[in-house]
Parts: structure tokens; C-alpha cells; sequence
């Protein structure tokens, strides 16, 4: 498909913050691919977004972007058809952060109820004699709208706990245009990515901290051993008692999220019979489970094998933003009156 062909043009970004897991392979990355053949796509790291609230520890942060990069190749983003580029590579939008924090109305930021969540976590995480939430903090959402606005982008795919911030950067764009007397901006609209919540092997939300997440870049092995470990039918004393799979809290859900319907039809069906071992149910879930990963987790492995090669797919993606980004900006600077030579 051409770019002329294409719905149009979209951005999103993810804060590097560790490898990818399950939930993210689900939700956010397959649909990535998905829209890499539907839209004009710039996918980000916003490593700036991570500094927001880690300004103090920034050891990790290059292996955690390289990371993140790393996850989408193996996914199947395809560097051909979806522009793979990082945040802080681009000082255009830099740049627009600084005309858009000059038009943001203070309360504006303040009362972002994303932030006022993030801004509670952080508290509780900190140390109390610790100042938790910067100038660039609050700034959250409109480095967000500038990272939109940079690309002037019909469409955000983003999961619903983004919204928020979609609606101020709309506000923020809305302003800018009666201020300055345009129409440049664009009411940049959310595009859902309807996260299938998948919890993590204890019951839990999956997530690293709390140690019950299956990594993309897992072995087998790690893999099998954390499907063992999935909660099933807490009911259950013996391997032939009837089972009930509706109260199989993640072993179950697994099934369903991994596995074709004829082959979740018949696991409901001997787990009710008690025909099914919930041990060697797990087994057989892994082996699928891996078997699904595989052909993802050897383009991981190839790419970590090849680091100049995902050195030129950024470096690449880094121009076709820049290019895009720049178009923009100089619309922008004329707009808002600023001097050039
Ligand atoms: N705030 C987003 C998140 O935490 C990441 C992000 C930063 C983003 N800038 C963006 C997403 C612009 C979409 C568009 O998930
Ligand atoms: Fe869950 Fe499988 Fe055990 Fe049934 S047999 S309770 S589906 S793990």
C-alpha cells in the first residue's frame, strides 16, 4: 500500500521501562502490527516520558530503549512499513514542548487526572524527603500533545488509561489554533487498543514488579516454569475431580487468550469430566504457549545478534520523523511569529 492509500497518519509512544511481556504482546504490539498496514505509523520510545519521574536513576535507560525496539521487531513491527524511532531523537518535538507550554493554561496540567494517579504512586514509592513531582512532571501531558502535534497526526492508538491525555492535547491544539489565528492543528482522535487484560501467573495484574509476568524475550524453559505456576481451579484436590475451567483463574485464561477455540472447546470439556490433570494441563498449555513465541523469539534473538542492523532501523525511523516533525515545526514557528533567516 502506498502512504496516499493509507487511513492516514498516527503516533504512539511507550515509556521504556524493561523487556515486554505477555499483556503488552497481546494488546499493544499485535495491534501495532495490525495498523503498520493500515495507517502511516511513527512508533516511539519516550525516553523523555521515563525521565519524568526517573530523572535519578538512568543507569538502565539505553538497554531499556534498545528493549523496547528490540520487543516490537520481534513482534513483527516491520521497519519497511512502520517508522520505529526514539523521543529524544527528535528536537522538534523538543522544541513545539516549549511553544505548547507557553499557551498551556497551568490548571490545565493540574487537574490531569492521569497524573494525579502517577503523582500518588510516586509519592507512596519515594522517600518522603524527596521532592516527587518536577516542573517537567507536570509537563507529562504536554510533552504528550507535542509529540502528537509534531506529526499533526489524525489518530493516537492508545489504551484507555491514555485518553485523558489525548483530550488535553485536543484542548492544547484547539488553543493554539484560536490564539494564533490557524487551522493548523488537527483534533487528533483516540484510536482504542482494547487491551485483553491478561494477568499475571499468581492472579494478579501481570507486571515485573510483582515478579508473575512471562517476558517475549523469556527462554522455554522460564516459560514452562511460570506456566507451572498459574493458578488454576483452587477447588480442585485430585487430578480426576470434575473441574470447573470458569473458576480456572489464569491457567484458563491463558487457554482462551493462546489457543485455538476447537482446542479450548476440548480442555473445557475433559477438565469438566475430569479427563485433565491441571499439571499436565500446564504442560501442554506451555508447549503452546512456546510454540506460538518461537518464531517471535528467534527475530529477537536475530536482532540482538545484529545490533547494527537495529542501530540503522532507528537511525532511519529517526530521519522520517525528523523530516515529518520539521515539516510541521516551520508552520509552526511562522504561525506563532517567531524570527528566522
Ligand atoms: N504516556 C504514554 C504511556 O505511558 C506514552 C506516550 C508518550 C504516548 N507520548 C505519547 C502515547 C504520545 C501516545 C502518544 O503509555
Ligand atoms: Fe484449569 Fe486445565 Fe486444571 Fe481445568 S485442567 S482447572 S483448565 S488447569
Amino acid at each position: 500500500m502506498t502512504e496516499q492509500q493509507k487511513k492516514g497518519r498516527i503516533v504512539t509512544g511507550m515509556r521504556p521501562t524493561g523487556k515486554l511481556h505477555l499483556g503488552h504482546y497481546l494488546g499493544v504490539l499485535k495491534n501495532m502490527v495490525k495498523l503498520q498496514n493500515e495507517y502511516e505509523c511513527f512508533f516511539f520510545v519516550a525516553d523523555w516520558h521515563a525521565l519524568t519521574t526517573k530523572f535519578d536513576c538512568t543507569q538502565n535507560l539505553i538497554e531499556d530503549t534498545k528493549n523496547v525496539v528490540l520487543d516490537w521487531l520481534a513482534a513483527g513491527v516491520d521497519p519497511d512499513k512502520a517508522n520505529i524511532y526514539i523521543q529524544s531523537h527528535l528536537p522538534q518535538t523538543a522544541e513545539l514542548h516549549i511553544y505548547l507550554s507557553m499557551i498551556t493554561p497551568q490548571n490545565w496540567v493540574e487537574r490531569d487526572p492521569t497524573l494525579k494517579d502517577l503523582v500518588k504512586m510516586i509519592r507512596k514509592a519515594d522517600d518522603e524527603s524527596k521532592p516527587s513531582v518536577s516542573y517537567g512532571f507536570l509537563g507529562y501531558p504536554v510533552l504528550m500533545s507535542a509529540d502528537i502535534l509534531s506529526f499533526n497526526v489524525d489518530c493516537v492508538p492508545v489504551g484507555i488509561d491514555q485518553v485523558a491525555h489525548i483530550e488535553i492535547t485536543r484542548d492544547i491544539a484547539r488553543r493554539f489554533n484560536n490564539i494564533y489565528k490557524t487551522e493548523l492543528f488537527k483534533d487528533a482522535k483516540p484510536l482504542l487498543t482494547n487491551t485483553p487484560m491478561l494477568k499475571g501467573v499468581d492472579g494478579q495484574k501481570m507486571g515485573k514488579s510483582f515478579h508473575n509476568d512471562i517476558k517475549i524475550s523469556d527462554d522455554e524453559e522460564t516459560t514452562q516454569k511460570k506456566i507451572m505456576q498459574a493458578i488454576t481451579d483452587r477447588s480442585r484436590a485430585r487430578k480426576d475431580d470434575p473441574g470447573h475451567p470458569e473458576n480456572c483463574e489464569v491457567a484458563f485464561e491463558y487457554w482462551k487468550a493462546f489457543a485455538s477455540s476447537e482446542l479450548v472447546q476440548t480442555v473445557q470439556k475433559e477438565c469438566i469430566a475430569g479427563e485433565r490433570g491441571c499439571v499436565a494441563c500446564k504442560r501442554q498449555l506451555a508447549e503452546i504457549i512456546n510454540e506460538q513465541l518461537r518464531p517471535i523469539r528467534e527475530r529477537r534473538k536475530y536482532y540482538e545478534e545484529h545490533p547494527e542492523l537495529v542501530e540503522e532501523i532507528i537511525k532511519k525511523g529517526d530521519k522520517k520523523a525528523q523530516e515529518a516533525a520539521e515539516k510541521v515545526l516551520q508552520q509552526v514557528r511562522k504561525v506563532v511569529g517567531m524570527y528566522r533567516y
